[in-house]
């Protein structure tokens, strides 16, 4: 019982709700909706209603025909998460937790799974949420630095050396975002390896998993590596339904799931009864949604690859090797100038289109992000060259 005159003390987990503004989202909040092309956005296009309902099997249309929009289970829809279950080796569906998009997913991960003075490891420049929730979580946050020289890519060794005895999780998000950065399957599992070994938490944020490019292979989930190991998976980048909502966590540590389940009670509850249905009809129309998502991803980065090799005054380029993001370089005192706020500034203005400039992620003022996912990515890529000519 209560005291109803007690100020009540903190109990159990209890994340401070003092965290610094999301650098990305504030950008595109103010941009996002206002302008022609979103030639920066992360997600691929997205599917209508119309067509993704085309994709409904027999027992999926009648879900959806019969369904009543009451509250939903808070685990996620028993069907989904089984759905959701399949994408991976060792994972049941008891082991995934369905969340408002990835973001939810990683917000509950981090305030539940560290405590104060726990140092974590997180890929850079990187989604900001992966390491400010941990920061306001009190973590001790280190930043993995890719470099463009590297090529963008994860460097194991240095990763590794940089543990120490109060690291507790490594965050590591592949195929990446800004980059494009995917490691080698002997990488991911030698990086996997050095974790287990030494009772390391690998959280993988897989949200752009199977968009590899060129043939590239689909790393082996972190979830199905190790049993403490989490994966994070959404529906809006790959299966190109950002607007569902819907992403979870997926990992054979019950005890995580249990914390994250005990979190989602004060954020969303459970999720929206139609996008649950939505994502099932998706994800069993999977390789349907995913060839869709890699063609259009294909053709885009043709597009860019000649755009780029035509303007080598303007912009270096490190071709993405996953996901649907690349992060090109301004040529310091090319014609573009050498600011990239500056620049992204200049042709919002001028022409609709939209770059991410690399200051939204905390990362210097010399990179911008584009997006490979939208269909209108080649008449904005004219309009971009147009302003530069
Ligand atoms: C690496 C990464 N993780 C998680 C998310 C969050 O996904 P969602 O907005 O669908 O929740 C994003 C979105 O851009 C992302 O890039």
């Amino acid at each position: 019982m209560i005291d109803p005159r007690t100020i009540l003390p903190p109990r159990g987990h209890h994340p401070s709700v003092r965290i610094a503004d999301f650098a990305l989202e504030r950008y595109f909040a103010r941009w996002e909706f206002a302008v022609r092309h979103v030639l920066c956005a992360s997600d691929v296009e997205g599917w209508s209603m119309a067509e993704l309902l085309a994709l409904a099997d027999e027992e999926t249309r009648s879900i959806w025909d019969g369904l009543r929009l009451g509250y939903t289970e808070s685990t996620g829809h028993p069907l989904l998460r089984r759905e959701i279950a399949a994408l991976y080796d060792s994972i049941s569906a008891d082991d995934v937790l369905v969340f408002a998009g990835a973001e939810e997913a990683i917000f509950c991960l981090m305030t539940t799974a560290l405590a104060g003075g726990d140092h974590v490891v997180v890929t850079w420049p990187g989604y900001q949420s992966l390491y400010e929730v941990a920061r306001s979580a009190g973590a001790k946050v280190g930043l993995h630095l890719l470099r463009e020289e590297d090529g963008w890519a994860l460097d194991v060794d240095r990763l590794v050396a940089s543990f120490h005895a109060e690291t507790r999780m490594v965050v590591v998000n592949a195929p990446h975002n800004p980059t494009g950065m995917l490691p080698t399957t002997e990488e991911w599992r030698r990086l996997a390896e050095a974790c287990s070994s030494r009772g390391i938490r690998l959280v993988a944020d897989e949200v752009y998993r199977f968009l590899e490019h060129d043939g590239g292979a689909t790393l082996p989930a972190g979830a199905d590596l190790d049993e403490r190991a989490v994966s994070i998976g959404v529906m809006s980048k790959s299966f190109a339904l950002a607007g569902l909502r819907i992403g979870w966590l997926a990992t054979r540590d019950r005890d995580v799931l249990d914390r994250c389940a005990r979190m989602k009670d004060y954020t969303t509850i459970c999720s929206s009864a139609p996008s649950e249905v939505l994502a099932l009809i998706a994800l069993r129309a999977r390789d349907q949604v995913l060839e869709r998502s890699r063609s259009i991803v294909a053709a885009n980065l043709e597009v860019l690859d000649s755009f780029f090799a035509r303007r080598p005054d303007v912009f270096t380029w490190v071709r993405p090797r996953g996901g649907s993001t690349g992060f090109p370089r301004l040529v310091q005192g090319g014609p573009a100038g050498s600011s990239a706020d500056r620049f992204a500034a200049r042709l919002v203005e001028q022409t609709g289109v939209l770059l991410l400039p690399s200051s939204t992620f905390g990362f210097g003022d010399s990179h911008v992000r584009v997006g490979l996912g939208r269909t209108d990515l080649p008449e904005a890529i004219g309009k971009l060259e147009a302003a530069l000519a």
